[in-house]
């Protein structure tokens, strides 16, 4: 069983040491190891040309236009049985490295476009994705901060996870951290955090989350978009809606029943989103196509160019 160890942090800082401490744990359950630090590699970021939809869509198979080290890391996370991510907080939120790598898996490892695209590719002989996409998988996150600004992370991170629908194990805010290598309670729990990744890559299928409950009852986020003018709310990572409402001085989230079969973390969810994009898409196809709006890309086009600066 693999484990593979991402790091976002500077070289030999706080967040390789603890990636390191829960590979330390993982290696005690026996995973073999490796470790990858992500500000070692060129990666660009997502431009948002599609063109992984297209080619999923089409029977091309799962591409991105860009040209970088991406597909290497790609191939090393899709080889893993379990992930875990320490990721400096940046922000109150992800650092950007990390936000660009959700971006780059974005609609290209959605499993649902990958299982829409592998039926594709039998009905039209074309290339299915690499079947690892639609593989179960663990990861776990662990946010190390140097302060007590932290949240928006372990709803930045989870997000990463809920496009290709990897079980999230733990998800961590490690806040006040600068000098964390000096922190034996937080160095152990960076190890069980280990154990725990491996443990549950021995047997993804029952592995179970096993962080903090959160407030959504769904995906244990704590993120939420709140009305103004009612106590309607939206989970800021799963999507669903419903109300916060106070019960025995607690803050609650309830939401019928039905709207289990839209969060963006389920196959149904993902469908519906799917529909829904495509049907947008189409009409800026046929939009496209008019002088209308020829003219009026035309029209900013010509307004202004862009500056850059001297080479
Ligand atoms: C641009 C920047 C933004 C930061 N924002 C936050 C923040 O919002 N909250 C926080 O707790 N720490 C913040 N920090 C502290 C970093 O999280 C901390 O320096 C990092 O975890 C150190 O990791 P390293 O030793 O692995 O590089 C920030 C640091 C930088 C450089």
């Amino acid at each position: 069983m693999k484990i593979l160890g991402l790091s976002a942090g500077t070289k030999n800082g706080s967040n390789d040491a603890m990636c390191k401490e829960a590979l330390m744990g993982a290696q005690e359950m026996g995973a073999e190891i490796e470790f990858i630090r992500l500000l070692d590699l060129d990666i660009k970021h997502c431009t948002g040309c599609i063109a992984c939809v297209k080619a999923l869509m089409s029977g091309r198979g799962n591409l991105c236009a860009l040209k970088d080290d991406f597909n290497w890391l790609l191939d090393k996370m899709l080889d893993a049985d379990g992930i875990v991510v320490a990721d400096p907080i940046f922000e109150k939120g992800a650092a950007g490295i990390f936000r660009t790598i959700t971006d780059r898996f974005g609609p290209r490892m959605d499993r649902g476009n990958n299982i829409i695209a592998g039926k594709i590719a039998e009905a039209t002989g074309g290339k299915a994705p690499d079947p690892r996409i639609l593989k179960d998988k663990v990861i776990s996150y662990m946010a190390i901060g140097g302060s007590d600004w932290g949240t928006r992370v372990q709803c930045d991170h989870a997000m990463q996870a809920l496009t290709p629908m990897w079980k999230v194990i733990d998800n961590e805010c490690f806040q006040w951290s600068k000098s964390i290598i000096m922190e034996d309670e937080k160095l152990a729990r960076a190890r069980e955090i280990g154990r725990n990744i491996a443990e549950a890559a021995k047997d993804i299928e029952n592995a179970q989350y096993k962080g903090e409950e959160g407030v959504c009852p769904h995906c244990h986020s704590r993120n939420f978009f709140l009305s103004n003018d009612s106590t309607h709310a939206i989970c800021c990572l799963c999507g669903i809606e419903g109300d916060i409402v106070i019960e025995d001085g607690k803050t609650k989230f309830v939401f019928p029943e039905e709207q289990l079969g839209h969060a963006h973390d389920t196959l149904p969810g993902k469908f519906i989103h799917g529909d829904d994009i495509k049907e947008n898409e189409g009409k800026l196809a046929e939009l496209q196509k008019t002088q209308e709006y020829k003219d009026r890309v035309q029209k900013y086009k010509e307004f202004i160019q862009p500056l850059m600066p001297e080479k």
